[in-house]
């Protein structure tokens, strides 16, 4: 008797996609109120017996990697350094095997608080990358926008990354008209100056209900001419592919070695017919994207005893009815009940 063949099962849509990138959002609670994510007094954190617990997470991983073929994975939150137990998750996600044999390549979004005496632990652990959120490098600027004062231990979570090794740097920027738009080319220059790869977010309809108004994002277009009242700039040779952000090359001239910057313009030219991604939030609900209105529970099956093989087929039914676009900017478009830090940037 043979054995059955057995077609390995990918995270395939209807649109042509094929999922390899999962977010994996580790805790719904942070010490910032970014106004665009929070209202100033937080949200109604999850029941810590609706946040998967470390075990869940890894099996939920191991099922991810070895058998629906994702090959990156990119904790995020609310905070993910919030969890205390962030290292041990990195340490068994870096034992995972790809289809390929390799290893997922793991990334960490953060503000950047405490990373500094967490950052080499992590990367011994097998963390490969950070992004960091920096949207002003002003103080009072960034305590006006995050509601909170903490300026200087995000730089020290920025210079810890570099200096562990965890190269390149990237930071990530969220511009808003009338708040940070003066921080543009300040942000440029410091990750320039330091070889950290800067990503200008255009500001999407996530936050608090009714925050986001299109009047009030800036655009990629706006974000670009103000770069090029202070840089050269050209169009980076990498193609976009399914990563997000639109690169530019930055000329090098007398106060800044040149580098790349740039643009993720998910409104005004959204990248929806190349996303590879699905997610998981920290109660255990795949979205297929960042505006889902339907989840899946995938909670209550690992819960209620299934097999591997059977959360494996529901994750691919559930990323086989994946949208084909946001649809920001389109009459029927609703905003998800969920903000960022529920679902995981
Ligand atoms: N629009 C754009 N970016 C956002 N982020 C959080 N909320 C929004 C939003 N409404 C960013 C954070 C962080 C990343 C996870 O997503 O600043 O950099
Ligand atoms: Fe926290 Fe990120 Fe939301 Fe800011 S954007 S409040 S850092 S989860």
């Amino acid at each position: 008797m043979t054995a059955p063949v057995r077609v390995p099962l990918r995270l395939a849509d209807a649109h042509g996609r094929v999922a390899t990138d999962l977010r994996v959002s580790l805790t719904d609670r942070c010490n910032l109120r970014c106004t665009y994510c929070m209202p100033a007094e937080g949200l109604q954190w999850f029941p810590t017996d609706e946040v998967l617990t470390d075990a869940e997470i890894l099996r939920v991983l191991d099922i991810a990697v070895q058998q629906l073929g994702i090959t990156k994975v990119r904790f995020t939150g609310g905070e993910p350094l919030l969890r205390r137990s962030l290292e041990q998750i990195v340490a068994g996600a870096a034992q995972l095997r790809t289809r390929t044999g390799g290893s997922p390549e793991l990334s960490l979004t953060t503000n950047g608080i405490g990373l500094d005496k967490r950052v080499n632990a992590l990367a011994e652990a097998g963390l490969n990358r950070v992004n960091i959120s920096l949207d002003s490098l002003d103080r009072e600027r960034y305590a006006a926008l995050a509601r909170r004062d903490r300026l200087d231990a995000v730089l020290a979570g920025l210079a810890a990354s570099e200096a562990a090794g965890l190269l390149p740097v990237k930071v990530n920027a969220v511009i808003m008209r009338g708040r940070n738009e003066a921080d543009v080319v300040p942000l440029a220059q410091f990750c320039l100056e330091r070889g950290y790869q800067l990503r200008y977010i255009e500001h999407m309809p996530l936050g608090p209900q009714h925050a986001w108004d299109r009047s009030t994002m800036v655009t990629q277009a706006e974000i670009l001419t103000l770069l090029a009242q202070r840089y050269t700039l050209s169009t980076a040779a990498e193609p976009r592919g399914a990563a997000p952000a639109e690169l530019w090359q930055v000329a090098p001239d007398a106060t800044q070695p040149g580098g790349l910057l740039g643009v993720i313009p998910s409104v005004t030219a959204p990248f929806c017919g190349a996303c590879d991604r699905t997610r998981i939030t920290a109660d255990g609900q795949l979205r297929t994207c960042l505006f889902s209105r339907t989840e899946t529970d995938l909670r209550a099956a690992l819960r209620g005893g299934a097999s591997d093989d059977e959360l494996a087929q529901l994750w691919a039914g559930a990323q086989s009815r994946k949208a084909a676009a946001h649809g920001i900017g389109e009459p029927g478009f609703v905003q998800p009940a969920r903000t960022m830090s529920a679902i995981g940037g």
